[in-house]
């Protein structure tokens, strides 16, 4: 195993299994947007490789574009507090939008992201997401498009991170504790 890949200790989806999901998953998308465009907006960091992989998937007419927000405010997700880091290159009025992100988690995220982009007068906007944790939902976000339902634990890879690491793993899984151990001084 890999330097990264030791700091697994629970592999919950294989690169294999996603991907298969995604391909799933991407068959549903091209059948309910047969005959539209469709503009993919993927939510910086963690979407970027579910964006890749479910675009290729796809294989079809595609258009992406990215936003940046922080979910953090005045220090936790709980203070409900979203901004715009980095918005939207195109305008979206008129277009059929697909929101992909790699997990809803309290949903604070997406359910203010489908509000923000709702208000802009797209044709429609949909959410596909690979991970949703039921148990942690605390915001209404109703995703048209879910990989799976985890339970509420703390999982990394494919573009899911721990301390800004771990986001180029291609497995998700959790950690090992040694991880989270603290550095001994020295
Ligand atoms: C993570 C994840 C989702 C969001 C889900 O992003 O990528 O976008 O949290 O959590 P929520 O449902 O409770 O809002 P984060 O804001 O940590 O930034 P990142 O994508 O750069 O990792
Ligand atoms: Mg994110």
């Amino acid at each position: 195993a890999s330097q990264v890949e030791q700091d697994l200790v629970n592999v919950l989806f294989t690169e294999q299994q996603i991907q298969r999901r995604l391909a799933e998953m991407a068959e549903q998308i091209r059948a309910d947007y047969e005959g539209k465009e469709l503009l993919m907006v993927g939510v910086l960091r963690g979407a970027v490789m579910v964006m890749a992989d479910l675009a290729r998937a796809l294989d079809r007419h595609v258009e992406m574009d990215w936003m940046a927000v922080s979910s953090y405010g005045s220090g936790t997700k709980s203070s409900g507090v979203v901004r715009i880091l980095k918005d939207l290159d195109s305008d979206i009025s008129g277009r059929d939008v697909l929101i992909v992100d790699e997990i809803i988690d309290t949903g604070l995220t997406l359910s203010w992201l489908v509000n923000n982009l709702g208000s802009r007068n797209p044709a429609s906007v949909e959410i596909a997401t690979l991970l949703r944790k039921p148990e942690a939902l605390a915001m209404p976000v109703e995703p048209k498009y879910v990989g799976w339902d985890i339970p509420n634990e703390f999982v990394v890879g494919y573009g899911l991170d721990y301390r800004e690491r771990y986001r180029n793993l291609r497995d998700i899984g959790t950690l090992a504790p040694h991880v989270y151990a603290p550095v001994p001084p020295g």
